[in-house]
């Protein structure tokens, strides 16, 4: 036996899906009547100024921004939770995928009127922002990857996409600024919303002092060099 193997207690799994956890948003698309479609999702991660979104290739919002490629990200916190889990269960695509139907779904034409929630206009995309959110972060399509395809599968068949896009305009509350800088967030004041696995978590207080958080935030504007 090896000094470490008495802390290896872990055993081999095979869940259907990884979810362990990421913000929820709201994110806004261009229906091609020019309205606009809002589709829960989380599978989201921010770098610099360009987020990467996971997306089913086959929902209103991935035609959507194959036609139109702006969107809005509206970040949910617990207070739109309610609001979240009415579009839950709902689709912008009239026809609705034999899985789907299976699993609940139905046709959603105005998720605005579904969920309760006060359409904005945004100033850089056409598509609106979420009044009720605290934070919209407006974007445009860089570049869409097929996402879990196989080598020799046809790109056209992938069932998620990774859509790559650049922020272009952020909106928050001045309920969450930091107090005494014009362009930070304070976050022991912004709680995200958070889906782990299938259920709505909020999150709790900062639980250690960060090594990170020693750099200046705006040093991350800086342009990098390779040394
Ligand atoms: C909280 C939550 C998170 C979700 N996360 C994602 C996600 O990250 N990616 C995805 O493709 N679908 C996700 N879904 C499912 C979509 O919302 C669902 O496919 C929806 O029908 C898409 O809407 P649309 O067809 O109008 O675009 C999530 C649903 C909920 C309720």
């Amino acid at each position: 036996m090896t000094t470490t193997e008495h802390l290896d207690q872990h055993v081999a799994v095979d869940p259907a899906i990884l979810y362990f956890g990421t913000p929820v948003l709201l994110l806004s698309s261009a229906n091609e009547d020019g309205t606009t479609n809002l589709m829960p999702m989380s599978s989201v991660f921010w770098l610099g100024r360009s987020a990467v979104l996971g997306i089913g290739a086959r929902s209103q919002t991935a035609l959507n921004l194959k036609r139109c490629p702006e969107l809005v990200m509206n970040l949910a916190s617990p207070a739109n939770v309610a609001h979240v889990d009415r579009l839950a269960l709902t689709t912008g695509r009239p026809d609705v995928s034999p899985w789907k139907a299976r699993a609940g779904y139905v046709h959603a034409p105005d998720k605005f009127a579904v969920a309760g929630l006060t359409p904005l206009e945004s100033a850089t995309v056409r598509p609106h922002r979420v009044a009720e959110c605290l934070v919209h972060l407006e974007a445009v399509v860089r570049e869409t990857r097929p996402l879990g395809a196989r080598a020799g599968e046809d790109d056209a068949a992938a069932r998620q996409l990774a859509v790559e896009a650049e922020v272009t305009r952020v909106w928050v509350d001045p309920a969450i600024r930091l107090a005494g800088h014009a362009d930070r967030i304070d976050p022991d004041l912004w709680r995200p919303l958070v889906l782990s696995f299938q259920r709505f978590y909020g999150l709790g207080p900062q639980v250690h002092p960060s090594r990170l958080a020693g750099i200046d935030e705006d040093r991350y504007r800086e342009p990098r060099t390779a040394s």
